[in-house]
């Protein structure tokens, strides 16, 4: 079943297939919640839930005492494991890769069948005894070699037993000779690669080798599938660096923070790319075809992660081929991006279509052109959260664009000015079953989203005409409101009757404003 982008819970019926040994739900992009039945089925041998929106795995997974092989890779939103696992004795291989939000629960220590526990671009599995699960691999260990201290002679061949390795004060180098027998690109067991500054020690010395200097030294090798430079003061990247689709043609997560070059290097191109994350670089300013690389770029681009980059402004979304006469798009299979602090940032021409958008205090971004209208994208946008943007000027040019993104499910915006001001076209989300608001405006207009189910409303203002709204919303099933004041008197024995369509309202600390409004806005 995987690929299947539309299933959002697994029926409980496929539960009842109690001798079903394989079961691969990748790339079910929609998919949230596994019913708690799921642990019935017992025949389950090989499990591939990667790729997934799972927030958490039922308890009731640990059931499974066939299980030999749990695939979670890439499980952005994944938080909660199940805490005990005593029953999953034949589990021999757990790859929870990419899990960034992951926490391992202590219990994984009984899993003393598992022969590999793959843990891809996760450095810190906080909150766990790794050092007791003597069962499992030592490559879950990133050894962190401080290169002002390091005899790189000795200290390397200790590197060598290792698949992770976190090289740290690549800016604090004094002594280039260091370097002469280092040759990190023949250490071909690594797979996860992290090079950063001391931010806590720096000297201040004449005798520091030059950033470029000490990264050109520093190739890493073909098998490296997670890299991150952290800090890097030169204004131009090492010749390596700007090759990465040869040099590293097996790199999946690619991370670049605190970097002082005014150009991103050419990244479309790099084969199996599939997250990306570029954060406080101050110097760029645009990112357009260069980057891109060639044609088809980013084909395996899930996860994009831009962010505290304060004065980029440009970023093109769109090149032109020479071959073909049509442009194409340049994040075809976008899954989740995330924009947040690049307060003046478009996309030109439009903004990427993927599931998730999430963006955060970068208020350009909703003045771009509306995407044109594709009916064909496998990536419709079906999640948006928006935190701290402006959304009330240009005569409602931003609430109008997001009124364009027809398939949208579920929305959630948090301390926004001008959601009081959305239009009748509001009604135009026609997909939107979650709204969620947090610090804003009621919508005048909530009333026209004839599809919502459930709704969330967290320290507003409720205008007195808001149970009118409600009564528009017969689809709503599930009301929060918490921490609001409202203009009128909750829940009222009429209110109750005419809101009986709602199975399940949760007030708390809802105070009433006036009680003299109430009589005119009244139900
Ligand atoms: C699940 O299906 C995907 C896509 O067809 C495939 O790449 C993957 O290897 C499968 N998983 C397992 C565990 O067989
Ligand atoms: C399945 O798991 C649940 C919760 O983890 C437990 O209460 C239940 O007894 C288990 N059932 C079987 C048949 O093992
Ligand atoms: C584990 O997941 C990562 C990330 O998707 C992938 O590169 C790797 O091949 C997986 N390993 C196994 C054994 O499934
Ligand atoms: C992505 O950006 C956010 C800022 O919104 C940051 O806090 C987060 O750590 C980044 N994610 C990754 C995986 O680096």
């Amino acid at each position: 079943m995987s690929n299947c982008h539309k299933i959002h819970i697994l029926p409980i019926s496929l539960c009842s297939l109690l001798h079903l040994e394989d079961l691969n739900l990748s790339c079910c992009y929609e998919l949230q919640e596994l019913p708690e039945e799921f642990g019935n089925i017992h025949g389950l041998r090989i499990l591939d839930l990667s790729c997934s929106q799972l927030f958490a795995l039922p308890e009731t997974l640990t059931n499974l005492t066939n299980l030999e092989h749990l695939n979670l890779a890439c499980c952005i939103s994944l938080e909660m494991m199940p805490g005990y696992y005593g029953c999953l004795k034949k589990l021999k291989v757990l790859n929870i890769s990419y899990c960034f939000k992951v926490r391992i629960p202590d219990g994984i220590s009984n899993l003393c069948d598992l022969k590999s526990l793959l843990a891809v671009g996760l450095y810190d599995l906080s909150g766990s005894n790794m050092d007791d699960v003597n069962c499992v691999s030592s490559s879950i260990h990133m050894p962190k070699i401080d290169f002002e201290e390091a005899n790189l002679d000795s200290d390397f061949d200790e590197m060598l037993k290792h698949k992770k390795l976190h090289l740290v004060g690549i800016d604090n180098v004094q002594n280039i000779y260091k370097f002469e027998k280092f040759a990190l690109h023949t250490h071909q067991r690594l797979n996860t690669l992290r090079l950063s500054t001391n931010y806590w020690y720096r000297d201040e010395g004449a005798n520091i080798v030059p950033g470029n200097v000490v990264l050109e030294k520093l190739i890493p090798p073909r098998t490296l599938e997670h890299f991150e430079l952290s800090g890097y003061d030169d204004s131009i990247f090492p010749e390596w660096m700007l090759k990465l689709t040869t040099i590293l043609p097996n790199l999946v997560h690619l991370v670049l923070t605190f970097v002082k070059c005014d150009h991103l290097p050419p990244l479309g191109q790099i084969p199996k790319l599939q997250s990306l994350v570029i954060e406080s670089l101050p110097n760029v300013k645009g990112v357009g075809e260069v980057f891109a690389g060639g044609s088809k770029p980013f084909l395996k681009l899930r996860y994009l992660n831009i962010s505290d980059m304060p004065n980029l402004e440009r970023w093109l979304t769109k090149i032109s081929t020479s071959d073909e006469v049509e442009s194409m798009y340049v994040f075809p299979n976008l899954h989740h991006l995330k924009v947040s602090q690049c307060p003046k940032l478009r996309f030109e021409p439009s903004l990427p279509e993927c599931f998730l958008l999430e963006i955060d205090a970068s208020d350009e971004i909703l003045l771009g052109q509306p995407k044109t209208p594709s009916q064909s994208h496998p990536m419709p946008t079906r999640r948006i959260k928006i935190d701290s943007c402006e959304l009330s000027s240009s005569g409602g040019y931003q609430l109008r664009l997001l009124t364009s993104f027809h398939s949208l499910k579920f929305l959630s915006i948090t301390t926004c000015d001008g959601l009081g001001s959305w239009g009748e076209n509001i009604g135009a989300l026609t997909s939107l079953e979650v709204l969620e608001l947090s610090f804003c405006d009621i919508p005048r207009f909530l009333g026209r989203i004839r599809s919502l189910r459930r709704l969330s409303i967290h320290m507003c203002h409720i205008p007195c005409d808001f149970p009118q709204h409600l009564l528009q919303l017969s689809l709503l099933r599930e009301l929060w409101m918490v921490r609001c004041e409202a203009d009128f008197s909750l829940p009222s024995e009429t209110t109750r009757a005419n809101l009986a369509h709602i199975p399940d309202i949760n007030l708390y600390f809802v105070s009433l404003l006036s009680i003299s409004v109430v009589s005119f806005c009244f139900i």
